[in-house]
């Protein structure tokens, strides 16, 4: 990025115009340093810079000694013998390579494609570097006590922002053929609207050509939970329709830059997850009258029309993208068969993947569960915006990490419905990850710090066939995320014992298997991306939870690979159709 030095003073230098109500809430200079302007000078109108935001939202932050994009670091050949077999009997003698004894029934089809995710903020680092505006989880990460257990920050992370040459040659050294990442819309533009980063697009140029040229497919996220501060400050982000607007202003340039080098794209990512980060924390954004239930359901209806908005200028760009969201969850399991579990299994569809997928893949509209609790606050779609949104995903993507036992509350499904203060109200269905028997949980846990997360692989060729079987996607399924945290890695010190993660190795097997039983039974499964690329920052887990299939030593930011990056890889080898 030497070369674009030359634009770095572009923002400290042209400063926007923001009225001041919509961009500087009192309550959140209060909480800062009152420096050179307190809130009370604000009487009509401000002039705010890029480093003004993080002056007064954000403060100080940390920066590591790589600063500057550096070509790969030689990969030791030692690194890329795969590790000892773990499982597989008989032991032949100095054997290194798993055995997997074939299963001469299974195939991944030509034209699979397999491979990792990562997303920005996660791994980034370098966040004030080369025009970069604050997101709103540079305030969830520095100012928000408590918000992140551990007290880390994204201000360096895995240092990918300067080390992605590394990184990608990594994953073409394992054999893997695909790298999804996610765009910094704040660092395209820094306010979230208006002036654009150019820097920040020569870097993303970088990132994509560096995957071409490694034989890499670049798949391209949008929007992965790191809102332009601005935006957020301004109208509340997602909770205003202002977003949609300036979503798809986002997405004109980002898809008229890259349209003819990334053939997929994700619009968000997740939208289940963070619009359930709303309400935010009380006093560090601006102040919203809407009720804290309803908060993650307007949201969710900003997002359904920005997606489609997106998609729609997509297609007319090119028409030969493919372009879907990200959605997440797993199977739903009654955990017994009362007629009650099965309507609060129903009613768990409803509220999670159905809120996303049935306006996009069935008919424009939310599903009847859903629909009779937004119907209370949320304007109906018109048959217009029905329209505007009914097909549009290319494909069914899908983060799909474990799966629950559904049940009815214990009150019952219909108190819980007339009790808004119940705490499973509006959904009112109840999870648990324990067999109905009360002793065995659905499999073997993940690390404490992801109490949602067990390995539960033997549901998953049941969950793609009910994918396929509901929502009847025209390009067919990927799992776009699916991974478990190894217990206990945050506290191994050692580095031998950090790279031999075997719950993580059993879970990428035992989960590809399952893909290959549902591809036998005509599930259309199209992709797998693990994750993650490498350990990274776990949003309010801070780095104590570890996801990668490569270490990554956070003191020197070298990147080693774990045996399950072996074991995933080697799925393909074996039974990708040749
Ligand atoms: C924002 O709301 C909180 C309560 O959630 C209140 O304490 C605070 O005074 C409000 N701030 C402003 C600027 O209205
Ligand atoms: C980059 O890092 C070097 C040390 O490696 C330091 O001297 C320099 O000030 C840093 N530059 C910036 C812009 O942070
Ligand atoms: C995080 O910071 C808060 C506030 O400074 C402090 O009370 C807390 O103990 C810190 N937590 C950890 C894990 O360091
Ligand atoms: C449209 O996108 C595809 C990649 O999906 C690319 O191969 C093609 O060149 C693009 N078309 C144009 C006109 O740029
Ligand atoms: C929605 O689109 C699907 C195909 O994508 C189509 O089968 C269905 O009829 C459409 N529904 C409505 C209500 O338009
Ligand atoms: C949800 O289920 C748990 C048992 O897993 C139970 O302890 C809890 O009370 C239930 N919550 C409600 C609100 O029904
Ligand atoms: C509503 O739910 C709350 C919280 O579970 C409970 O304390 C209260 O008794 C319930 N009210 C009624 C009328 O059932
Ligand atoms: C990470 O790097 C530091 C500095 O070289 C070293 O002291 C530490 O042992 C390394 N950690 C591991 C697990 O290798
Ligand atoms: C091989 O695959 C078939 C089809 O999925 C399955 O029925 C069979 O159990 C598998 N065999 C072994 C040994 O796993």
């Amino acid at each position: 990025m030497s070369l674009s030095i030359l634009f770095a003073l572009l923002f400290a230098v042209s400063p926007v115009v923001v009225s001041q109500h919509a961009s500087v809430p009192s309550s959140t200079v209060a909480s800062t340093s009152q420096t050179s302007s307190g809130a009370s000078s604000f009487t009509t109108s401000v002039e705010l810079s890029v480093e003004d935001l993080w002056d007064l939202y954000v403060g100080p932050v940390s920066t590591f000694s790589i600063n500057t994009t550096v070509e790969p670091t030689p990969i030791p050949s030692s690194s890329l013998v795969p590790p000892p077999a773990l499982y597989y009997p008989p032991f032949p003698k100095g054997q290194q390579v798993p055995l997997q004894p074939k299963n001469e029934s299974w195939k991944f089809p030509k034209g699979f494609w397999y491979g990792v995710a990562g997303a920005a903020y996660q791994i980034e680092g370098a966040v004030k570097a080369e025009g970069r505006g604050p997101s709103i989880w540079d305030v969830l990460t520095h100012r928000v006590v408590n918000y992140v257990s551990t007290n880390d920050t994204g201000d360096i992370a895995d240092n990918n922002y300067y080390q992605y040459k590394e990184d990608i040659a990594r994953i073409a050294a394992l054999g893997l053929k695909t790298y999804s990442f996610s765009l910094s819309w704040s660092r395209i533009l820094p306010f979230g609207s208006g002036s654009i980063n150019e820097q920040a697009l020569l870097h993303y140029d970088d990132v994509i050509d560096t995957c071409l040229q490694y034989g890499i497919i670049p798949q391209v996220t949008l929007f992965h939970w790191d809102l332009p501060l601005f935006l957020q400050n301004t109208y509340n982000g997602w909770l205003s329709d202002k977003i949609i607007s300036d979503f798809t202003d986002y997405a004109r340039i980002v898809f008229n830059r890259w349209h003819s080098k990334v053939h997929y794209w994700f619009t968000v990512n997740e939208p289940i997850v963070f619009c359930g980060f709303y309400p935010l924390p009380a006093n560090y954004f601006k102040n919203t009258t809407i009720p804290p239930k309803q908060q993650p359901y307007v949201c969710g209806h900003n997002v359904l029309l920005s997606h489609a908005s997106a998609y729609h200028l997509a297609k007319s760009i090119n028409s030969s993208l493919s372009v879907s969201f990200k959605t997440n969850g797993g199977f739903k399991i009654p955990r017994t068969d009362s007629q009650a579990d099965a309507e609060a299994v129903q009613r768990a569809w409803d509220f999670n993947e159905g809120w996303f997928a049935n306006p996009t893949f069935i008919n424009g509209d939310y599903p009847t569960h859903l629909k009779d609790y937004v119907s209370g606050f949320l304007p109906a779609f018109t048959d217009k915006q029905k329209a505007q949104i009914n097909g549009t995903c290319d494909i069914f993507a899908h983060d799909a990490y474990t799966s629950d036992f559904i049940m009815a509350p214990d009150a019952g499904i219909d108190a819980c419905i007339a009790n808004t203060t119940n705490p499973l109200y509006p959904g009112c269905y109840n999870t648990t990850k324990v067999y109905a028997n009360g002793y065995w949980t659905i499999g073997a846990a993940g690390d404490p710090g992801t109490p949602w997360l067990n390995q539960a692989t033997d549901w998953v060729p049941s969950f793609l066939h009910y994918m396929q079987d509901t929502w009847k996607p025209r390009g067919g399924i990927a799992i776009t995320e699916f991974g478990i945290s190894e217990p206990y890695e945050e506290l191994r010190t050692n580095l031998a014992s950090i790279l031999i993660d075997p719950i993580r190795s059993n879970y990428y097997k035992s989960y590809l298997e399952a893909i290959l039983i549902a591809i036998g039974e005509g599930v259309n499964v199209v992709g797998t991306l693990a994750w993650s690329i490498y350990d990274n920052l776990e949003w309010s887990q801070g780095y104590s939870v570890k996801f990668g299939i490569q270490y990554v030593n956070l003191t020197t930011q070298e990147r080693y690979f774990k045996a399950s990056a072996f074991e995933y890889a080697n799925m393909f080898n074996v039974y990708l159709e040749k």
